[in-house]
């Protein structure tokens, strides 16, 4: 089928990229002209695995295209997708704008049916006023609204987008049904059909429930630092249960990234002007911010002042195997340190240039054992596996104390204590 997506960022340069992969002919259109022709040439502005090789390949054969024209796309496209930057707003809530203004501009290309399908994550009936704008700047607009929101993580985003649990499609009227179905159909996933509302409802109340897991594992992890128990077997036998499942219950310095925190107090948000106030998700967030306090704490307890105290930081993106540092709380415990004055040396695999605007006082270096060089303690704040094998042994040799704080639980407590560290983490 011809497909548009408005919007070549994360998400829809994934979705069409992965589009044009199970056989559907896609045009990817974005406002920035530079990026057009840099994608075009196979360039990806963003650390993805498999992503580059996908674009290239599709490229190629003629099934993935890239475009600032919506005009082009919509006359081109049987169903066109919306995925563009929902960003919060200092109160919590969601800038609509670029889906407003996409709507609005797609409105006065449509000649004939069209499906608009909403990717982007908003709040619940927002699908209705993309309807309602579609149908002000185009009466004769001959159009079906879908909300079809993504699950994909980043760092497997290709991979979620290619074996999805389900897909959720949320419609309208039941004329958008086979279309939406034709798209998914080469994904061999359970479709599942559901009105507008409560596909956009979906979308927020999975991603708050993951943040809900990992909230309540990281207050568990508290009572077990108190209590002398391990919050990795604890996890372990909650996570036994098929009920629960042990996905999301790993205890670390808290969730960050693009989408959970936005979305979270979204939620809080469009639930209040809805009538109904989230506590439940008020305390997820709570306890959320606590983490990444709680592990300062730990650091400051065992180094007592910050200042001109050499600190090396292994980790900077918000989670592993992506360059991605937005909400970052690798990037809030640096800022802190640098702001206590502390002298910060920091590595991460991919996400080095982009941390470095955010903190342009720390150093980074070149390879991972270099933060170790002369430092009072190494933290390490991301889970990337690649630091698992470093050269532990030498890299205690390079320190001036031998302090290691874990803040993902990524290491082995007993290997690193037998090697001479004063290791701490997280619940255990
Ligand atoms: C999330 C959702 O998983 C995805 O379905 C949605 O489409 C977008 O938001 P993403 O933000 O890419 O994906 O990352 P995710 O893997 O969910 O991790 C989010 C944060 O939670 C990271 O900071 C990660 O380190 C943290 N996390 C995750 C934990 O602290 N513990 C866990 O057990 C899992």
């Amino acid at each position: 089928m011809n497909l548009a997506i408005v919007g070549s960022g994360y998400v829809g340069l994934v979705t069409g990229a992965c589009f044009a992969e199970v056989g559907h002919t896609v045009i990817c259109v974005d406002n920035d002209l530079k990026k057009v022709h840099s994608l075009q040439d196979g360039h990806i502005p963003i650390y993805e695995p498999g992503l580059e090789e996908l674009v290239k390949k599709n490229v190629a054969a003629g099934r993935l295209s890239f475009t600032t024209s919506i005009g082009d796309a919509v006359e081109a496209s049987k169903v066109i997708f919306i995925a563009v930057p929902t960003p919060p707003q200092p109160d919590g809530s969601v800038d609509l704008s670029f889906v407003e203004g996409v709507a609005r501009e797609v409105a006065v290309h449509i000649k004939e049916y069209r499906i608009i399908v909403d990717k982007s994550t908003v709040p619940v009936k927002t699908g209705e006023k993309v309807a309602q704008t579609i149908s002000r700047y185009n009466p004769s607009a001959d159009i079906d609204v879908v909300s079809n929101p993504e699950f994909l993580r980043e760092g497997s985003a290709v991979e979620d987008l290619m074996k999805p649990d389900r897909i959720v499609v949320g419609v309208s009227s039941d004329r958008a049904i086979e279309p939406m179905k034709e798209i998914y159909t080469p994904f061999n996933a359970p479709i599942m059909v559901t009105d507008l509302n409560s596909a956009e409802l979906i979308k927020h109340a999975a991603n708050s429930f993951l943040a809900l897991k990992i909230s309540y594992i990281n207050a568990v992890a508290a009572i077990c630092e108190a209590s002398g128990a391990n919050i990795e077997r604890v996890a372990d036998g909650m996570g036994a249960d098929k009920r629960i499942g042990r996905a999301f219950l790993n205890a670390g310095i808290g969730y960050g990234g693009s989408c959970f925190p936005k979305d979270i107090s979204a939620f809080i948000r469009i639930s209040r002007e809805l009538g109904y106030q989230f506590h439940l998700l008020e305390e997820v967030e709570r306890i959320n911010a606590d983490q990444a306090q709680r592990f300062l704490k730990k650091v400051r307890e065992s180094l007592w002042v910050l200042r001109h105290k050499k600190i090396g930081v292994l980790g900077l993106a918000f989670k592993g195997n992506t360059d991605d540092v937005r909400s970052s709380v690798a990037i809030a415990i640096v800022q802190q340190l640098i702001a206590e004055g502390a002298e910060v040396k920091a590595y991460d695999p991919k996400a080095m240039d982009k941390a470095q605007l955010l903190i342009p006082g720390a150093k980074m270096v070149e390879k991972a054992e270099d933060v170790a060089e002369g430092a009072d303690a190494l933290l390490l704040l991301t889970e990337w596996t690649e630091f698992k094998p470093l050269p532990w042994q030498a890299m205690k040799k390079k320190m001036l104390s031998p302090l290691l704080f874990d803040g993902r639980n990524l290491l082995n407590p007993e290997e690193l204590r037998a090697l001479g560290f004063t290791y701490t983490s997280i619940g255990r």
